[in-house]
């Protein structure tokens, strides 16, 4: 609906826009990511608390600066994580699979605008593990990144005013319960963080085979408070139907946000 009617008007938008910017003036740019921010607000004028949908400006500047970030989510993400955050409970925000952070920033960014809660990300940042899942990568593409470099990046982008507000992880998902359910995590770089053990927000974006994403949501639904948001990627998705199967057969308990 109006999802694919914006793919439909405006193919490539950001390629187009950030990445091609020689052919763009910055405020060129601006111009193009304001009139962008107003196609979404009219989108989400079609949800309930649509008084609540952040002006046009804040839109431009999460789009550009979460989409600044290397990563792999894409705009329509970033619309359904405002949509969610528009209309979320109070409680922690939990991402499993942060990688260099972009859609972590977006989620944080979301969080301080909307008073949510504490957001927490949780990654192994380890090529042992990402080599196990089916991915858009091979075996040894992902063997020869740079785990560390990626997490430097992570906690670089990270790493601003209202990085307070949030805090990480470095654990496959499993073993991250276990410092989850302490309710303060510590780390050098963002200090202490308090959690509450109520997840408001929980964004399944780790390893997408079917049996791991149902693990994700098993383990961690326990602690999903009432009207809370489960977001999973890559719901269509051609390596596999993980996230899809699992988030149908969790559909009678949780309510679906983002369909592609
Ligand atoms: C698709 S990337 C995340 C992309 C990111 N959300 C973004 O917006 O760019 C998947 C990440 O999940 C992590 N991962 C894979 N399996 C995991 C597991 N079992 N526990 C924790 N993290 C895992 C990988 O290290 C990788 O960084």
């Amino acid at each position: 609906m109006h999802i694919s009617f914006l793919k439909e008007k405006n193919p490539c938008f950001f390629e187009k826009v950030m990445h091609n910017n020689y052919c763009y003036s910055h405020e060129d740019c601006d111009q193009a990511l304001l009139k962008r921010s107003r196609f979404i607000r009219d989108y989400l004028k079609g949800f309930n608390k649509a008084s609540n949908i952040p002006n046009k400006f804040y839109i431009s500047n999460l789009i550009k600066s979460s989409m600044s970030i290397y990563g792999q989510m894409q705009e329509e993400k970033l619309m359904g994580f405002i949509r969610a955050c528009m209309d979320s409970p109070s409680g922690d925000l939990v991402e499993i699979g942060s990688a260099w952070g972009r859609s972590s920033f977006a989620l944080l960014n979301l969080s301080v605008y909307y008073d949510i809660g504490t957001l927490i990300c949780i990654d192994s940042w380890n090529e042992k593990i990402s080599v196990e899942q089916k991915s858009e990568l091979t075996s040894s593409q992902l063997m020869q990144m740079n785990w560390d470099n990626m997490f430097d990046s992570f906690i670089v982008n990270m790493s601003n005013t209202i990085s307070n507000n949030c805090n990480y992880i470095r654990e496959i998902s499993n073993k991250a319960i276990d410092k989850y359910e302490d309710s303060v995590i510590f780390t050098n770089e963002f200090g202490r963080s308090k959690v509450t053990n109520k997840i408001a927000i929980l964004h399944i974006d780790a390893n997408h085979n079917i049996e791991a994403v149902f693990n994700d949501i098993k383990i961690w639904s326990k602690y999903l408070v009432n009207n809370a948001w489960v977001i999973f990627d890559d719901y269509e998705w051609v390596y596999g139907d993980g996230p899809k199967n699992c988030c149908r057969s969790y559909r009678e308990i949780i309510k679906p946000i983002y369909w592609g």
